[in-house]
């Protein structure tokens, strides 16, 4: 374990409060940097794009730093390719629209049970508005992991897209991208990942995975609210992009259209410079790991993204122990402490006799804050037959949690365990 979370929290100013914060998967806090990165934006470079004068060219500048690190962050081979947006699901519901143009009667898609709508819902108008076929890939209800068995049913000729999660916002399940997008490659297929969850807690390599699309949100990884997608350069120069007449033609802008969240993204940079500090000072053990395959500020993000990994799996562990000891209470997902390197710190749980509402509010009265409800991940919780009563709680780990917070968790609920709400 080579991150120290004593300084890291030292990084972030709302961590100062007396909370514990346990609601990263829905967003996390920001560190001084993206704060200064904004502050910084809003009051030297405000100004629109494309101008003929300094503040208009500084901003351009900050936008295209911004890009270069998006691209370093998830390996993307040029900045071209790396589309900034309001946030994940419109960016997926612009790209779907551009996508669907190419679609045909009778062609199929292949979304999932286990992943957020924002990855699903745009596919499913895309086939309605094309008259395409979905299937559905199941998880099993059990352990939460993907049927990969019944994906080779699935894929086909006719298969034209397969729309998959990363990590699972509701019970933390790490997918098998890579071997996902390999099938769906030899169907023909075009391969869009959801990485929102998993972008805060284990390094992304978009041409390792191979994949099409890629979306992540700078927010649940310690920037501000604003969306980036990573597109194959030769999808993104192809497709047709809704956009207005005098926009740019050429990818990336032309999927920009519309003002961009300019000091927001300046943002970005600053959470993507943070993470690049992080591991610097981390190095070590990740750094031989990377440095023959990465340098620059892609080798930084790389080492700052697995110290987090390893550092949150042994997180994981404390966390599912302190769960685990809980008398009536289910968690759902992967358990099995040889597989936490299929899950991250995302846990759901239930209580005998606690509808999830009244337990978050309970955890939030004694300082601990969590989500309830099923998150939109309404295929998750539909499946695992929580939906009508509740959903679930979640507890989500970032690095900057503490060994000392998840036992404060495990001990609220052990005293809650005891009393039934009134
Ligand atoms: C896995 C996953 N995908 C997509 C989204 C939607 O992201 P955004 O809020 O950026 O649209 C979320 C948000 O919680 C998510 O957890």
């Amino acid at each position: 374990m080579t991150l120290d979370p004593q300084s890291i929290r030292k990084d972030f100013p709302a961590l100062a409060a007396e909370a514990i914060f346990f609601d990263s998967p829905g967003g996390t806090q920001v560190p001084n940097r993206v704060v200064e990165r904004i502050s910084r934006y809003l009051t030297t470079t405000n100004a629109n794009h494309g101008g003929a004068f300094v503040t208009s060219r500084a901003s351009d500048e900050v936008v295209a730093e911004a890009r270069r690190a998006m691209a370093d962050f998830l390996n993307a081979p040029s900045p071209a390719e790396i589309v900034f947006g309001p946030n994940m699901t419109t960016l997926t519901l612009s790209l779907s629209r551009a996508l669907a143009r190419t679609l045909n009667p009778g062609d199929e898609i292949v979304v999932t049970h286990l992943d957020h709508d924002a990855n699903i819902a745009p596919w499913l108008l895309v086939a309605e508005d094309r008259g395409c076929t979905v299937h559905w890939l199941d998880f099993d209800v059990e352990d939460c992991t993907l049927r990969m068995d019944q994906l080779e049913t699935m894929l086909s000729k006719r298969t034209r897209l397969v729309a998959v999660g990363y990590a699972s916002n509701a019970v933390g399940t790490i997918n098998p991208v890579a071997q996902i997008v390999e099938r769906a490659h030899q169907a023909g297929a075009l391969v869009y990942v959801d990485a929102v969850q998993y972008a805060p807690h284990g390094p992304i390599d978009v041409q390792a995975l191979d994949c099409d699309f890629l979306v992540v949100s700078a927010y649940k990884f310690f920037g501000p609210h604003v969306g980036a997608l990573y597109g194959k350069r030769e999808h993104l120069e192809r497709l047709r992009a809704y956009k207005v007449r005098p926009a740019p033609e050429e990818p990336p802008e032309k999927f920009e259209t519309g003002t961009q969240n300019f000091e927001g993204i300046a943002g970005v940079l600053g959470a993507l410079e943070y993470l690049a500090e992080l591991g610097r000072r981390s190095g070590g053990e990740h750094a031989e790991r990377y440095a023959a395959d990465f340098e620059g500020r892609r080798l930084r993000l790389k080492q700052a993204m697995a110290a987090i990994r390893s550092y949150e799996m042994d997180l994981s562990g404390a966390l599912l122990d302190a769960l685990e000891a809980v008398p009536g209470l289910r968690v759902y997902g992967l358990t099995e402490r040889s597989k936490l390197d299929r899950r991250v710190p995302t846990v759901s749980f239930r209580m005998e006799g606690w509808h999830p509402r009244q337990l978050a509010e309970a955890l939030a009265e004694a300082g601990i804050y969590v989500w309830d409800g099923n998150y939109y991940a309404l295929a998750v919780t539909e499946r695992l037959g929580v939906e009508a009563s509740g959903g679930m709680v979640r507890v989500g780990l970032a690095h900057y949690n503490t060994r000392e917070e998840v036992r404060r968790l495990g001990e609220v609920l052990q005293a809650l365990a005891r009393r039934r709400p009134g």
